[in-house]
């Protein structure tokens, strides 16, 4: 995946349609970056006109970095979800179709809800979530398929003011339980079964599993496919029974701006997974005003994002940024090469999608399937297409633009993270020129700076200037997550710590002289596995847990396919005998522990691991071996035993 150095700096113009009915010129955003930055009270306290309050606020920004506590539009009040749902029926728009969804099976129904549908199945849930027991502040889990009553669920708490806590459906039952202790979840909202790619996800089956371990009060079951399931006395319900007879109606909760939304888990260098925590006011402001200018979009049209509910992407752009912008949001609940390598193309001209939304990940997996299924459909609705998740190599950017977008829109790649709500750094559609495989230019309220290991500041928007460093943001923007649920010094130590006073993102990257952004990957153990987000030192405990293993050092490599893949390096107890049979078993044990997601690509059995004479693991040259770039090993005269990486290099599994 790396690309000569001389596609970098090549510009792409952006299309003039799309500089037509913009809703933001180059001009608009020099003018609004620049206010943003000036004013930003003033600034933000104007963006979140757009949303109704039952109480508005005065103040935008209250924040500092050190110590850490940030809030946004403190003293406002309002619902997120009378945002995205009730205000668009109460101002005539009912009919307009809310969520488009496009099942598994391409033969299979197509659901179209209205937003007057949206608020009355909303409304249902949101009802029967409180003949459950469920109470404003509560922490409800949801582990569903991208089906809408996943949506519902996830509204119907924002309704009531419960907190939920999305877990995607590829996390296995010792996930959930770890996550539903975490936070404390005496709820959990699933389906029977998922559906992917034509293979049933035991979603219920996984949730039983799940507590054994951990307990709750009860669990409401959507049903889906109809598989059989176990249902316990008193604690499982069908959503169809309990929701017999609720009331129509339900009144949207008044939330303080800083009362929370959501809790969802992501996994960072150390330790289990935290859960980032997301709050009303400051959410809904981020993700209304990100989906309007990044995306450009124009009422009417569909927008689709492929991401799943489960993950940050598919919270802020499947369900609350458009639902917030009175969109059409299309939910697929399958896979891009099921039944076919044409299924995203088919669905585009299907649906007619004017907007597209999906990960390097897809995109370089459809691009091996050459543009043959891509030119099957007709996918002349589309004006805009989009990219996140991980850097895009050059040449995936190119074949979506020419191939996908027949060279004629604009694409916009947007950096981001689970910490910061919604998109940080992009181009504009009608403001921007393109650079394939640069996410662009900061988005209104965003001070990027790039940092060198003491901290000190090389590049940033004043200083402007080309330079490499670690990326930090040195203030606050409505979207920020406010802490680490139940554990707020971890928060601080996270993200504050390594560059006082800033928001640490974890992130490499380059500025250039253009002041486009070049996001080169995770500088701390973090690894993207088909846009997944994945801590090592998970897998390394996942793996530790089997008897016969002594230690387990994982790193990522470079996957053309995947983005980076999972090596995991592991040494046995004495007396152990490595083994094919052996290896399955510890994929077993990684998939039992974390998901299927989490499934090592290679497993590497060694008698040591190179160590410093104190002892530490020598990651780097663990890393290169991975790599496949043995010649660059750099200094290993601290090593405490030379001779173990020349057994490493001879045995390396990515030749
Ligand atoms: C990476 C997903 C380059 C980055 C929204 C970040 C990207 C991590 C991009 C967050 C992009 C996301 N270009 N890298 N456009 N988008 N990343 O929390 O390393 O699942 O720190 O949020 O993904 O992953 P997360």
């Amino acid at each position: 995946m790396t690309e000569p150095a001389a596609h970098h700096d090549e510009w792409v113009r952006r299309p003039a349609a799309a500089e037509q009915g913009t809703n933001c010129t180059a001009a608009q955003y020099a003018e609004m970056y620049a206010r943003s930055m000036a004013d930003s009270d003033g600034f933000w306290l104007e963006q979140a006109q757009r949303l109704d309050w039952s109480r508005q606020p005065t103040k935008a920004g209250d924040w500092r970095f050190d110590p850490v506590s940030i809030e946004w539009f403190v003293d406002g009040a309002l619902n997120i979800c009378h945002n995205a749902v009730d205000r668009h029926v109460a101002a005539g728009n009912g009919d307009r179709i809310a969520l488009i969804f496009e099942p598994d099976d391409p033969a299979g129904e197509v659901r179209r809800i209205t937003y007057a549908d949206l608020q009355a199945e909303v409304i249902r849930m949101a009802n029967t979530l409180k003949k459950m027991g469920v109470a404003k502040g509560d922490r409800v889990t949801i582990y569903m398929p991208m089906v809408p009553e996943g949506a519902f669920a996830m509204l119907a708490c924002a309704r009531i003011g419960a907190v939920h806590s999305v877990i995607f459906g590829g996390f296995s039952p010792e996930a959930i339980a770890g996550r539903v202790e975490d936070c404390a979840s005496d709820w959990i909202v699933c389906a029977d079964e998922g559906l992917r790619g034509g293979k049933t996800i035991p979603l219920k089956d996984n949730v039983d599993a799940a507590l054994a371990k951990a307990s709750v009060k009860a669990v409401l079951v959507v049903r889906h496919t109809g598989g059989d399931v176990a249902m316990t006395e008193g604690r499982d319900h069908w959503y169809h029974d309990l929701s017999q007879g609720v009331p129509g109606e339900c009144p949207c909760e008044p939330m303080n701006a800083e009362d929370p939304l959501f809790i969802l888990y992501t996994s960072g260098s150390t330790g289990k997974p935290k859960g980032v925590l997301h709050t009303t006011g400051g959410y809904a402001v981020w993700v209304e005003t990100t989906f309007r200018y990044t995306f450009d979009y124009r009422p009417g049209e569909v927008f689709w994002c492929t991401a799943d509910i489960g993950w940050v992407t598919g919270h802020s752009y499947v369900v609350y940024g458009p639902l917030q912008n009175g969109a059409t949001a299309l939910m697929f609940e399958g896979v891009p090469n099921h039944p076919d390598h044409d299924r995203f193309w088919a669905t585009v001209a299907k649906h007619k999608v004017n907007i597209f939304y999906t990960a390097p990940t897809a995109i370089r997996a459809l691009m091996r399937e050459g543009a043959e299924p891509v030119n099957r459909h007709d996918l002349s609705s589309l004006r805009l297409l989009g990219s996140v998740g991980e850097p895009i190599n050059p040449e995936a950017w190119r074949w979506y633009s020419e191939t996908v977008g027949k060279g004629a829109l604009p694409v916009v790649d947007t950096w981001w993270q689970t910490e910061t709500g919604g998109v940080m750094i992009t181009t504009l559609p009608g403001a921007h020129d393109m650079k394939p495989g640069s996410a662009g230019r900061p988005f209104f309220g965003i001070s990027p700076q790039l940092v060198d290991g003491d901290g000190t500041v090389i590049a940033d928007e004043r200083t402007g200037g080309a330079a490499s460093g670690n990326l930090v943001i040195d203030r606050s923007w409505p979207g920020q997550s406010r802490t680490v649920y139940g554990d707020h010094d971890r928060f601080v130590q996270t993200y504050f710590s390594t560059y006082p006073g800033k928001y640490f993102t974890g992130d490499g990257c380059r500025r250039d002289a253009d002041g486009y952004y070049w996001i080169t990957g995770r500088v701390d153990d973090v690894i993207n596995v088909s846009g997944h987000r994945m801590g090592t030192a998970e897998v390394e405990s996942a793996l530790v847990l089997h008897d016969k293993v002594a230690e387990a050092a994982v790193v990522g490599f470079p996957h053309d396919i995947k983005g980076q893949g999972i090596y995991c390096y592991v040494t046995l107890n004495a007396g152990e005998e490595p083994g094919e049979e052996l290896a399955a078993e510890l994929r077993n044990q990684v998939r039992r522990e974390i998901g299927p997601i989490a499934s090592p690509d290679h497993l590497h059995f060694t008698p040591a691991l190179p160590k410093t004479r104190s002892g530490k693991i020598m990651r780097r040259i663990l890393r290169k071996i991975a790599e496949n770039e043995t010649g660059a090993l750099g200094d290993t005269s601290t090593l405490a035993e030379p001779g173990v990486v020349d057994t490493l290099i001879e045995g390396r599994l990515n030749r």
